[in-house]
């Protein structure tokens, strides 16, 4: 099979370096890519979000399959997009329908979906300019610390979580007021839910489903969890305490009814289900949905699903995964993220990534770069993750190190404490 993949991330590679291991794959494409997947495929300078551009990479190259990374073109109904195209209709798409993609282009969406499924997650109010009072009067009800998210995707910043009941007020009018675009002009005001998160990836076929390891990544740019948040500086597979018992309740209160839900409502949906988990009380809680795999999980989950992921999706375009199962591998799987200095503010590319020749017993998975002139440069605030194998969290944790030690970038940092709160 010829298979299109769209995305440039680490994300990307990941996948792109588990597809290149199945017998079924003929020719990979990606589209944009980077410097990792130019080595597994061939790169497609393209935005993955014109449609038309796709189509044409897609026609061009006889494309049997397109798998989408990210979130935004499936948000913006890539899915759709090749369903209703004559010359496209027959090519299975990796990723939902548009309005399936809901669950991430729309909290409010996702808030009332869980609600009407009985799936267990924060209390919460949907507010607009028209009934500010309401959330007004929702905030003083509520506890101290306020958590106030953007309706619409706003680039992973749009979560804000304030301690202050005044400032929280005055924070959601701003937001009101456009702070994050149209993204914002609908605000879910949720309870502060106090616990440990881990993610757990789903991929269905829209009926059946098989479940992926769960993984737990670390957000904040600084070490002991602190300062800004980022798309992800390192993430461990598997998660010690997401063990048999709190798995069995993932499983019955929140991937059974979310799966049993698309079908319910009639949201074609044939992808990965990303659910962003939080254990309170040892009860888990949904605190997202997302639409797509994560960026870094997938560098820790990929690696440990011993199963032909290109068979997989064969079997989720044809509404078949109820005959399959998934292969896991025991081992821990960590990843580093190499970032470029100052993110996830404003920070330089193009930094020349030198000793990726010495990455030994590891996956140099590449998230932000760019091949020119046969050096691999920098090409994004999160840059290199460094994917390893241990028989525990320890062994794994060390060789990560040791290849972001060996690889290095003018500027560079990596937190040194990824595990930090596991044991
Ligand atoms: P989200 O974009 O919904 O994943 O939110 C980003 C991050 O904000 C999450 O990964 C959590 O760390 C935090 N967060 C979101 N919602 C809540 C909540 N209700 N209680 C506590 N933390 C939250
Ligand atoms: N690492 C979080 C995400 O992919 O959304």
């Amino acid at each position: 099979m010829n298979v299109l993949l769209l995305g440039s991330g680490g994300r990307e590679h990941t996948i792109a370096w588990k597809l290149s291991q199945s017998p079924k794959l003929t020719k990979l494409f990606i589209a944009p890519g980077n410097a990792g997947t130019d080595a597994l495929g061939t790169n497609i300078e393209i935005n993955p979000n014109d449609f038309e551009a796709v189509k044409k990479a897609a026609i061009e190259n006889k494309i049997d399959m397109l798998v989408v990374g990210p979130e935004e073109p499936l948000v913006r109904g890539v899915s759709d997009f090749f369903a209703n195209d004559s010359e496209l209709s027959s090519i299975p798409v990796i990723g939902p329908s548009k309005a399936g993609a809901q669950l991430e282009g729309s909290k409010d969406f996702s808030k009332e979906f869980m609600e009407r499924h009985n799936i267990p997650t924060a209390k919460y109010k949907t507010v607009t300019a028209e009934n500010l009072e309401e959330g007004l009067s929702f905030l003083d009800t509520m506890k101290a610390p306020y958590v106030l998210k953007a309706d619409g995707l706003a680039a992973g910043k749009g979560v804000l979580i304030i301690s202050d009941l005044d400032q929280a007020k005055a924070d959601l009018k701003t937001m009101l007021d456009g702070q994050f675009g149209d993204a914002s002009k609908k605000v879910v005001i949720e309870e502060f839910l106090d616990g440990i998160e881990c993610s757990v990836f789903v991929l269905t076929d829209g009926l059946s489903y098989v479940v992926l390891p769960e993984a737990k990544d670390y957000k904040r740019i600084g070490e002991g969890d602190t300062g800004l948040n980022t798309g992800g500086m390192g993430a461990i597979s598997p998660v010690p305490f997401a063990d048999e018992v709190f798995m069995k309740k993932v499983h019955d209160r929140i991937i059974e009814p979310t799966v049993n839900g698309l079908a319910k409502d009639n949201l074609p949906y044939k992808g990965f289900i990303f659910i962003g988990l939080i254990k309170v009380d040892n009860e888990p809680l949904v605190i997202e949905y997302n639409v797509r795999m994560g960026d870094p999980e997938t560098e820790v989950v990929m690696p440990r699903v011993k199963s032909d992921l290109l068979d997989l999706f064969e079997a989720t375009a044809a509404g078949t995964l109820n005959e399959k199962s998934i292969e896991v591998d025991e081992q821990t799987v960590t990843t580093v993220m190499m970032v470029a200095g100052g993110y996830p503010e404003a920070y330089e590319k193009g930094k020349e990534i030198t000793n990726l020749d010495q990455v030994a017993d590891g996956m140099a998975f590449h998230a932000g770069t760019k091949l020119v002139d046969g050096k691999v440069l920098s090409n994004g605030g999160r840059v290199i993750a460094m994917s390893a194998y241990g028989a525990n969290m320890q062994e794994a944790l060390a060789k990560s190190y040791k290849n972001a030690n060996a690889v290095s970038f003018e500027d560079h940092y990596f937190r040194t404490d990824i595990g930090f709160d596991l044991k």
